[in-house]
């Protein structure tokens, strides 16, 4: 366990390369499991979560190696074993096994996968998709797949979930005949998983829409590919200068993906750029408050760039107001800010923010992945210092933050607890 000590105050000033995406690579890898051969990914983060599924991965009996951004996955032998509680624990994205391992051996056991606490997070609809296709599945807190044989299908999601989507398409791209899948999550992830995919032989279209048909093919070949730049990720560091001041470029990072989160920046007055290879942020003055911000499934506002503009909402000039409907669970660090100085008030899924002049550091303590991340723009602003719990959530998800963080001119040191 570790905590961040943060001086804040200072600005950021400099470049960054935003790192590959983590909810692109995850499935990508679960994908590998459908390759004969060696699967190369180029861009790869070194984050907590990909190992979380490295391991899954090895435990399979695939061959699997993260060394300098490249990430190699050999499947050839592997084979279904239990995937239990504890295996199941540390990412969400570990879920997607279930529809490689139906796919390719027809037989899989796992438990219900962890990842962040910001709500329920049912699996149903990943369940649903998969006896859709023909999955033969039982069991609650250990679901089984057995002797099943998948076949293309028509699958109606009844809402757009990004992992079902996914876990539907691992599912379809071997299976004989043709699969629909209709009301598909249209989040850029998901993309990328069927330009993966089709890279690797896959015959999948419809990609960017909420219809997917997908092909079924013999079989996949070993492919090389690059992880696209994580948009959260990029968002986050956007917002990190919103808070702390300064000018940074980001590297790599995509425009057309992150317009739901520079839409309601550039109108609240942050000076943003998005150029050819990167987006420049620049802060050159206190943000207005936001028109009202939803968090929507793409191209929507993301739920995962939320807790980031709660701390910029308690910063901005004016109220808003924010609402989350996508997790029933994730105003977790409002009590947080409120320590700070921030005026939060929460009913049900809204946030009515009304912006101060600055913050004050305090002892904060994270609970999941972007609301630790939020603690530390939060504490990078703050008059004094702050200390951020919850180092290890933070590490599931950004490379080399705190390293990142400090090239660019913030004051921030790990420490032990
Ligand atoms: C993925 C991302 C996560 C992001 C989320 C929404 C990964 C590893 N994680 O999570 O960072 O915040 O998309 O953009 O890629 N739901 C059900 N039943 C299901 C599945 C989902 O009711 O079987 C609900 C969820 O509780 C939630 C909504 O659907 O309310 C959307 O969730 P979903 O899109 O599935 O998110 P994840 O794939 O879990």
């Amino acid at each position: 366990m570790s905590c961040l000590r943060v001086f804040g105050g200072f600005p950021l000033e400099g470049e960054i390369k935003i790192q590959g995406s983590k909810n692109a690579v995850l499935p990508m890898m679960a994908a590998a499991l459908l390759v004969p051969g060696e699967v190369r990914f180029e861009n790869c983060p070194d984050i907590a979560d990909v190992r979380a599924m490295a391991v899954l991965l090895e435990k399979l009996g695939a061959a699997v190696k993260l060394e300098g951004g490249i990430l190699t996955i050999n499947a050839s032998g592997a084979h279904p074993v239990f995937l239990d509680e504890k295996d199941m624990a540390d990412t969400r994205g570990c879920i997607l096994l279930l529809g490689a391992l139906a796919a390719r051996f027809g037989e899989a056991a796992v438990s219900h996968p962890g990842g962040c606490v910001i709500g329920k997070r049912p699996v149903d609809l990943h369940l649903f998709a998969l006896k859709q296709l023909g999955a033969n599945l039982s069991g609650e807190d250990v679901i089984r797949c057995e002797r099943s044989c998948l076949k293309g299908a028509e699958v109606v999601f009844p809402m757009p979930s990004v992992g079902a989507t996914q876990n539907a398409l691992l599912a379809a791209v071997l299976a004989d005949g043709v699969t629909w899948i209709h009301n598909a999550a249209r989040e850029p992830e998901v993309l990328h998983l069927c330009n993966f995919l089709n890279a690797a032989g896959a015959d999948i279209t419809g990609m960017g829409t909420s219809h997917l048909c997908i092909r079924g093919v013999k079989k996949l070949s070993p492919v090389c590919y690059r992880v696209p730049a994580d948009r959260i990720v990029a968002g986050t560091y956007m917002a990190a200068v919103l808070c702390a001041g300064g000018r940074v470029f980001l590297r790599e990072a995509g425009g057309d993906e992150l317009l739901a989160v520079t839409r309601p920046l550039k109108a609240a007055g942050a000076a943003i750029r998005v150029l050819a290879d990167g987006i420049l942020v620049e802060k050159k003055r206190r943000l207005r408050a936001f028109d009202y911000i939803k968090t929507e499934p793409y191209p929507g506002f993301p739920t995962d760039m939320q807790s980031q503009f709660l701390v910029l909402a308690a910063l901005a000039e004016g109220v808003c107001v924010i609402e989350e409907t996508i997790f029933e669970a994730r105003f977790g660090i409002v009590p947080e800010l409120k320590k700070m100085g921030a005026q939060i008030y929460v009913e049900e899924n809204k946030a009515v923010v009304e912006g101060q002049e600055s913050l004050t550091g305090r002892m904060l303590c994270g609970r999941d992945l972007r609301g630790t991340a939020a603690l530390v723009l939060a504490a990078l602003s703050a008059k004094g210092e702050s200390v951020v719990g919850g180092m290890e959530y933070l590490e599931r998800g950004y490379e080399n933050f705190v390293q990142s963080l400090g090239r660019l001119g913030a004051r921030v040191r790990e420490e032990g607890l």
